[in-house]
């Protein structure tokens, strides 16, 4: 069985819920485990053990880094991701912070990718009234956006269509097509 490295960080619990709900979604349509890690409890190298990656990562304080992914760029700006593949999501407030939303989950995407990554799992921008961000690119965000501060209804039909769409991304063995259609309902 396929094993995945789901690595976040959360302050308030909204991308902690996130990545429960996404490693339940995952397991349940394919053949895989999900291992569910707080970044703020392991050491970033940690991640390496993993061919396929998930990094959740919420933005705060206009622009910045939730703080245990913060605390752990420098160590990511010197890992080498070559080989791995990696979807990331995000938790941002497109109200509140419309210039800046999502942006941790944009640099933390391309910072991944600058070290060797193959980035999978990206996402319409349609459904989103922000103004900028640093997540978009060609007109897509580079993971899943999700907002629990004004689309929080919206969360668990992302979750279900975007896990289904790295699954098929990280090349997991679907256990029945019905399946999927049901989850992504
Ligand atoms: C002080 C403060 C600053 C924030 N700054 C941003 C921001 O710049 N961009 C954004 O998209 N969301 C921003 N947010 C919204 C959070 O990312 C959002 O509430 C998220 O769900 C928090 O997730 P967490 O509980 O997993 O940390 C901010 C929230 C607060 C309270």
């Amino acid at each position: 069985m396929d094993t995945i490295g789901l690595f976040y960080g959360s302050f308030f619990g909204n991308t902690e819920r996130a990545a429960g709900e996404i490693k339940r979604a995952l397991e349940r349509i394919a053949d895989v485990t999900v291992d569910v890690i707080n970044i703020g409890k392991v050491k970033a190298e940690a991640m390496l053990v993993y061919e396929r990656l998930i990094l959740g990562i919420s933005t705060w304080d206009i622009g910045q880094w939730q703080y245990e992914w913060d605390a752990k760029r420098k160590a990511i700006e010197k890992m080498n991701f070559s080989g791995r593949r990696v979807a990331l999501f995000g938790l941002g407030d497109q109200a509140a912070y419309a210039s800046t939303f999502q942006d941790a989950m944009g640099q933390l995407a391309r910072l991944v990718r600058a070290r060797g990554a193959v980035l999978v799992g990206a996402w319409p921008a349609d459904g989103y009234a922000h103004d900028a961000s640093d997540a978009i690119e060609d007109g897509m965000f580079l993971g899943l956006a999700l907002d629990n501060d004004n689309q929080a209804h919206l969360t668990a039909s992302r979750i279900a269509a975007w896990t289904r769409q790295i699954a098929v991304e990280f090349g997991l063995r679907l256990r029945a097509p019905e399946d999927a259609q049901v989850v992504a309902r």
